[in-house]
C-alpha cells in the first residue's frame, strides 16, 4: 500500500522502522536535518512528551507555533490543535502523526450546526473555545483556551450578549466565575465528562489530606469537591506550589508525567471514571500518536495538515484576538 494511501485509510504511515536503529537517536537527527520543532500537550504518551522540544497546554501550544521559526511543526496533539498551528503559520509545514488523534468536544460541534446556533443569535459576541475545527472558529469573534477563559470573557464589555461553544461545562464554569450568563452550546468532552464524584470522594475518604484538582471541562459537582479548578498548566502549577503532598487529578493522566517531574516526591492519583474496569480518563485521541508515527511522519513529513484558505484567513481573525488579549493581560 503506498503512504497517500495508507494515510486516507488509516490516518498514520503504516511502515516497520529499519532494524537496529534507535528511533529516539533518527528523530534527533531527521529534526535537525530538517529544522523541525516538535509540540507536545501534556495528555500524549510519556516518551513523546520527553522527546518534544516544547510541552504545554493549549494556549502555550498556539503561542508557540505563532512564534517558532522552525520549517516544520509536529504537533504531538489532536487535529484541532495542529489546525490552529497551521493556521498561524500558513507557510510552514505543519505535520500530525496520526491524523485521526481527533476531539470529541469538537466533534459535539459540528459547523453548520453552529452557524444556525450563532444566526439564532443575533447581536451576541461568539466565544469559542479552541477545541473547534477551523470551521467552526471562522464562525467565531474570540477564540478562547481553559488558560484565559475568564480573561476572554471578561475582555466582552458587560452590556454584551455573549454565545459561548462548544464545552458547556467550561461555560457554566466561567458563568458562574464572572457572572455572565453567556448562552452555551451543548457540548462536552467524553473523557473529562466521566469522572465519577462518588468514586473520587471514596478516594478522598482514604487520603483525607489529599488534594483534589480538576480540569474545567470536568462536571460542576466535581469542580464543586476540587480545592483548585484550572487548566492543565494551571494544574500543574498548582502541584508546585502547594504544601500538600498527595493530589487527586481529574484530568487526562497524562499530565501526571510533568507533575512527577516537577515534584518527585509527592503523589498523584489519576481520578476514577464511572467505571471501575475502563481506563476511560485516557484521552484515546492524545495516545494514537507514537514514536514510529512520530519517526514516519518526520522521515516523509507526513501526514500534513492542509486548510482552505479562505476558512482559514476567517479563522485567523478570532485566534489573533485570543494571543492579544492574552498578551495584554501577561498570559
Ligand atoms: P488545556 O487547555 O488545559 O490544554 O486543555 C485542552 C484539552 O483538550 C482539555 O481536554
Ligand atoms: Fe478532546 Fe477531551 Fe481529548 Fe481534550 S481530552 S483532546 S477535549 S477528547
Amino acid at each position: 500500500m503506498n503512504i497517500e494511501k495508507q494515510i486516507s485509510e488509516k490516518g498514520f504511515i503504516d511502515i516497520a522502522p529499519e532494524k537496529n536503529i534507535n528511533l529516539q537517536d533518527e528523530i534527533l537527527k531527521l529534526k535537525k536535518e530538517k529544522n523541525a520543532i516538535i509540540l507536545a500537550h501534556y495528555y500524549v504518551t510519556a516518551d513523546l512528551q520527553e522527546i518534544a522540544d516544547f510541552v504545554g497546554d493549549s494556549l502555550a501550544l498556539s503561542q508557540q507555533a505563532a512564534k517558532t521559526e522552525a520549517d516544520i511543526i509536529v504537533f504531538l496533539g489532536v487535529h484541532f490543535m495542529a489546525e490552529t498551528a497551521k493556521t498561524l503559520s500558513p507557510s510552514k509545514k505543519v505535520l500530525l502523526p496520526d491524523l485521526k488523534a481527533g476531539c470529541s468536544l469538537a466533534d459535539s460541534c459540528p459547523a453548520p450546526d453552529f452557524k444556525t446556533f450563532v444566526e439564532a443569535h443575533p447581536n451576541h459576541v461568539v466565544i469559542s473555545y479552541v477545541n473547534t475545527t477551523a470551521a467552526v472558529k471562522a464562525l467565531t469573534d474570540i477564540i478562547c483556551t481553559s488558560s484565559n477563559a475568564k480573561v476572554i470573557v471578561e475582555s466582552v464589555p458587560k452590556d454584551k450578549k455573549i454565545i459561548f461553544g462548544p464545552d458547556r461545562n467550561l461555560g457554566n464554569y466561567i458563568n458562574a466565575l464572572t457572572g455572565r450568563e453567556m448562552v452555551l452550546w451543548d457540548g462536552a468532552c467524553h473523557v473529562h465528562h466521566e469522572f465519577s464524584l462518588e468514586r473520587i470522594l471514596k478516594l478522598k475518604q482514604e487520603q483525607p489530606e489529599a488534594k483534589i484538582i480538576a480540569h474545567p471541562e470536568t462536571q460542576k459537582p466535581v469542580q464543586e469537591v476540587a480545592d483548585y479548578v484550572g487548566s492543565t498548566s494551571g494544574m500543574l502549577q498548582f502541584t508546585i506550589d502547594n504544601e500538600g503532598q498527595i493530589f487527586i487529578v481529574a484530568t487526562e493522566p497524562g499530565v501526571i508525567h510533568q507533575m512527577k517531574k516537577a515534584s518527585p516526591n509527592k503523589t498523584f492519583i489519576p481520578a476514577p471514571g464511572d467505571d471501575p474496569d475502563c481506563a476511560c480518563n485516557d484521552c484515546e485521541y492524545m495516545k494514537m500518536h507514537s514514536m514510529t508515527k512520530l519517526y514516519n511522519c518526520l522521515k516523509y513529513e507526513q501526514p500534513e495538515i492542509h486548510l482552505d484558505e479562505e476558512i482559514r484567513l476567517k479563522a485567523l481573525i478570532p485566534i489573533q484576538a485570543m494571543l492579544d488579549i492574552s498578551a495584554k493581560n501577561g498570559l
